[in-house]
């Protein structure tokens, strides 16, 4: 048997979540379809049925096989996943007579080993339509709610259970004690570690690449850096980076990041929050001494900066339309990366002689793929939804070049790559850092780009960055975006006509829907007053006070 509980998906909005959970209690499991094969399911320690967003008294709803609830492996239903559960055994689903969406009051009304330390009220989360009116034969009911007569339930001899709540939102006071016990009672052991994990990736890795080199495009942002950085320390030297400077990023991006990686980290000792401190493996000596200047420049990572800007600007010339000039740079990007991948200049003297007598060629692509980036499972991934916008991607890279792929965060979730950057000794400015999209500054450049608001952009971003992150406001995204308007303003008594700067600042937990951030007026103020004294060409500073949805985070 597997270390491993699956989370079969039925669409919820939540299911990630669910996942997300069990893996903080450090067991292993994964997101997999509603109809995954029977013959896996049971080599896992135990099952979940997620929520989703169909009611059984409807047509067309999804359904389970019956026959996994055969297999004697515990099952806990989620939601729409208890009613799943209560119908296929036998039991009675019904249309509710009230809708119940948003905080909600149960009470434990029975004993078992899945409330095992909770208090007898509760407050959860619930958001469903349908209820269970009757349960199936061998079932008891665990709690109520003012609404619904049966908001857990179980067969204890089976080791089936239910909750009509969400017990992995942070909304639901106990959530994670409940998850907790449902882990107990399918005897999973704690296996799922980080360090452990990065260990055996690193052994993996370099069992896989042997003596080849490896390439990179490194962005900056949080995967790229930590995927190379992974693969740094499995390979050392042989590891070339590719920074593409588009010329589109903020403010000294580009130094900052050439910075932090030519210090020579990571760091050994590197300390986590929760007072861990983080091993870590030199990257393997070639057991010469390291001959040229380049190699001995090196002991950080090998960062080739390729100035693509003047390529960027020319090829965005008079370009307006949102798509388009996503469509451009990502495919200016995949051009010139896969030039700069087969320059010979990449490897050093050295390596280029190890090369011709028969040493390692460049063989592989490293790419920061996450785990929510590479499954493609049931319905909540979304294979029907409408394209809003096309994400800059490099997937086509890798057919190009003929290089194997290395992809060492597929398995990992945002939060633990965040975690593993921090076990290998990034900085948080890498660790923690926003999200920033692929197009960059050129989709907060309403309109055509620039080099001019480009350098305006720029400047006035950077005001807005500073001030909120020093206001430590809880805010998730902020930055400044350009519009392709200008209006009339007076500035020491003279008539002004220039560009407003637009603040955009969310709060959100997903980045799928967000809430404009209630900043305070005098922080608002304070932004307002530096960009328009800072920032030649910029007369007014207005704030984007739309949700999503009906807006975006970008405004492109
Ligand atoms: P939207 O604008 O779609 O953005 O509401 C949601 C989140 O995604 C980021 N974003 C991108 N990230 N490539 C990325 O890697 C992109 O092309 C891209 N476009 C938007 C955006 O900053 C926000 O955090």
């Amino acid at each position: 048997m597997k270390e491993i509980i699956y989370v079969l998906d039925f669409g919820s909005q939540y299911s990630h979540l669910i996942t997300r959970r069990i893996r903080e209690l450090g067991v292993y499991s994964e997101l997999v379809p509603h109809n995954f094969p029977l013959k896996k399911l049971k080599t896992a320690r135990g099952i979940v049925l997620s929520g989703g967003p169909q009611n059984l008294s409807a047509s067309g709803a999804l359904r389970v096989s019956r026959a996994i609830f055969k297999l004697g492996r515990p099952i806990l239903g989620i939601c729409y996943g208890l009613q799943l559960t209560a119908f296929e055994l036998g039991g009675r689903v019904k249309a509710g007579a009230k809708r119940e969406y948003g905080p909600m009051e149960i009470r434990i009304t029975k004993r078992s080993p899945l409330f095992r330390g909770l208090r007898p009220q509760q407050r959860t989360w619930m958001s469903h339509g349908d209820q269970v009116t009757a349960l199936p034969k061998g079932f008891v009911g665990l709690a109520q709610s003012a609404n619904c007569k049966f908001a857990a339930m179980a067969d204890e001899e089976r080791k089936i259970y239910g909750l009509q709540f969400h017990p992995e939102v942070a909304q639901t006071e106990q959530g994670q004690t409940i998850l907790a016990n449902f882990l107990r009672i399918t005897g999973a052991e704690k296996t799922w570690k980080l360090q452990d994990f990065l260990e055996k990736t690193l052994a993996h890795i370099k069992k896989r690449v042997k003596n080849d080199h490896v390439v990179c495009a490194l962005s900056g942002g949080v995967d790229s850096s930590v995927a190379a950085t992974l693969v740094f320390q499995a390979v050392g030297g042989r590891l070339h980076c590719i920074l593409v400077a588009t010329g589109l990023g903020r403010l000294n991006e580009v130094q900052e990041i050439q910075k932090t990686f030519r210090k020579g980290f990571p760091s050994p000792g590197a300390r986590l929050p929760d007072g861990q401190v983080g091993r870590v493996t030199r990257p393997p000596s070639s057991g010469r001494r390291p001959v040229g200047q380049r190699e001995r420049s090196n002991r950080g990572l090998q960062l080739r900066v390729v100035d693509a800007r003047q390529e960027f600007l020319q090829a965005l010339h008079g370009v307006t339309d949102p798509e388009r000039k996503r469509k451009i740079i990502g495919e200016l990007f995949i051009r010139v990366f896969e030039r700069e991948a087969k320059n010979p200049l990449l490897l050093s003297p050295s390596q280029r002689r190890g090369r011709k007598s028969g040493g390692g060629k460049i063989r592989w692509l490293v790419q920061g793929t996450l785990y929510t980036d590479a499954i493609t499972s049931g319905v909540s991934i979304g294979k029907t939804a409408a394209v809003i916008k096309s994400h800059h991607n490099v997937g086509g890279l890798p057919k190009k070049l003929g290089l194997k792929l290395i992809e060492p965060l597929r398995e990992l979730y945002k939060d633990e790559v965040r975690k593993i950057g921090r076990l290998l000794g990034l900085p948080k400015s890498i660790t923690e850092r926003q999200p920033f999209p692929g197009p960059a500054l050129a989709v907060r450049i309403i309109g055509a780009v620039t080099e001019e608001k480009l350098d305006l952009l720029r400047r006035a971003d950077a005001i807005v960055r500073e001030e909120i992150k020093k206001s430590r406001e809880n805010v998730q995204q902020y930055f400044a975006v350009l519009p392709s308007i200008r209006s009339v303003g007076v500035q020491g008594d003279a008539r002004t006509y220039g560009y407003p700067i637009i603040i955009r600042a969310i709060t959100t937990a997903d980045y799928m829907t967000a809430h404009w951030a209630k900043l305070p007026h005098e922080l608002l103020e304070k932004i307002s007053v530096r960009i328009t004294n800072e920032v030649p060409g910029v007369n007014r500073v207005v704030y984007d006070i739309t949700s999503k949805p009906p807006g975006t985070v970008e405004w492109e």
